[in-house]
């Protein structure tokens, strides 16, 4: 058994390596990874990972999104879709990737990802190899690959976000929801993974004051945890946000005047313009570095394969916690934490 998860991993390794040399001599150009996560639930990144891909695939960008919350899906509830397949059928055999990926607005890519990528956890190494060979296939097609996490700091969530090329942190104004942004920060520098960070404020009722709850926040992790994070931008509080979800389609397309789309619009610029180059190897490499940190959480894989939704193990990332933070370092008692100073 140990054994067999000695060659896996030998095998996984060698196969990304593979990938990572064909990136760096040029011969691949290794699409960008960028998860979407946050520290609290519901703070809007299904809907985020959603628009802002679209408003990559607009600027004639090839994206794909990756549905890997193991938990709820729902990039295909936003878009009102009814995957039959998912990445579990791919990683069975019984499907290409290909046909699990659904074809979304625009000509982007939704990946049905989540049962199979809990899933993963059990695989074996056949399964482990189709599921490589398989997302090697999107590499020469696809330029960003957006994959949507879910919340919080489980082995099953750090995963995706350590195996990427940039995480972008969504957060809202909250004080809860910016405690466990710095609990999941906190988190992901543990792994010592060198993806790089970017904060999103979402539901800002004022865009600067926003964009200076965000800038507080990454004071804050550079000051305590001397790691930099980026404040990408804000999203405003906008009821055309939820009106989508309602109708099932995205804000960007159904409301195409709306404040949220003109601030979704502003980050798809800044990843284009401010993010550089990715270096980790593209999508294979990604997926690589995934299923060698997913075993981790095997014992807790159902017969579906699917993971129980985790208990928050860090102080930090209880969203019920007090709203004035405590073990926040500087952050309990900074006046105007909650959002911003006009
Ligand atoms: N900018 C916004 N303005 C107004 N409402 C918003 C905004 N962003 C998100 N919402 C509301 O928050 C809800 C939850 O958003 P979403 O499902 O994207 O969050 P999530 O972080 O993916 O949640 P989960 O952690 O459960 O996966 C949306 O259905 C919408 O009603
Ligand atoms: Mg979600």
């Amino acid at each position: 058994m140990a054994e067999q998860a000695d060659s896996l991993r030998r095998w996984v390794h060698a196969k990304a390596d593979d990938v990572t040399s064909e990136v760096l001599a040029g011969r691949l150009k290794g699409p960008h990874v960028l998860a979407i996560t946050s520290g609290k639930g519901g703070v809007g990144k299904s809907n985020l990972a959603l628009n802002l891909a679209l408003a990559l695939q607009v600027r004639g960008v090839a994206t794909a999104v990756l549905d890997a919350d193991l938990g709820l899906a729902n990039i295909n509830i936003i878009l009102g879709q009814e995957p039959d397949y998912t990445v579990f059928d791919v990683m069975q055999g019984e499907r290409h990737l290909a046909d699990v990926v659904l074809p979304g607005p625009h000509g982007l890519m939704i990946i049905p990802g989540a049962s199979g990528l809990a899933a993963a956890a059990a695989a074996n190494l056949d399964q482990v190899a189709t599921l490589l060979a398989e997302f090697q296939s999107l590499e020469a097609q696809v330029e960003w690959l957006v994959v949507d996490t879910g919340a919080g700091i489980a082995p099953s969530v750090l995963a995706f976000v350590a195996a990427a090329d940039e995480a972008l942190i969504v957060t809202t104004p909250e004080p809860t929801a910016l405690a466990d942004a710095y609990g999941l920060i906190r988190a992901v520098d543990e792994t010592a993974s060198p993806v790089r960070l970017h904060l999103v404020v979402n539901r800002t009722a004022d865009a600067p004051r926003g964009q200076r709850t965000g800038e507080r926040l990454a004071g804050l992790v550079a000051k305590s945890l001397q790691r930099s994070v980026a404040v990408a931008g804000v999203v405003m509080e906008d009821a055309a946000v939820a009106r989508a979800v309602m109708r099932q389609e995205p804000f960007y397309l159904g409301a195409p005047k709306s404040a949220a789309r003109a601030d979704v619009d502003r980050l798809a610029d800044y990843l284009l313009d401010r993010v550089p180059a990715p270096r980790r190897g593209g999508i294979a490499s990604f997926v690589r570095r995934v299923l060698a940190s997913v075993p981790r959480a095997r014992g807790d894989a159902d017969s579906d394969g699917r993971l129980p939704k985790q208990e928050p193990t860090h102080p930090m990332a209880n969203s019920q916690g007090s709203p004035e933070a405590p073990g926040m370092p500087g952050m309990s008692g900074m006046p105007g934490m909650k959002e911003g100073p006009r």
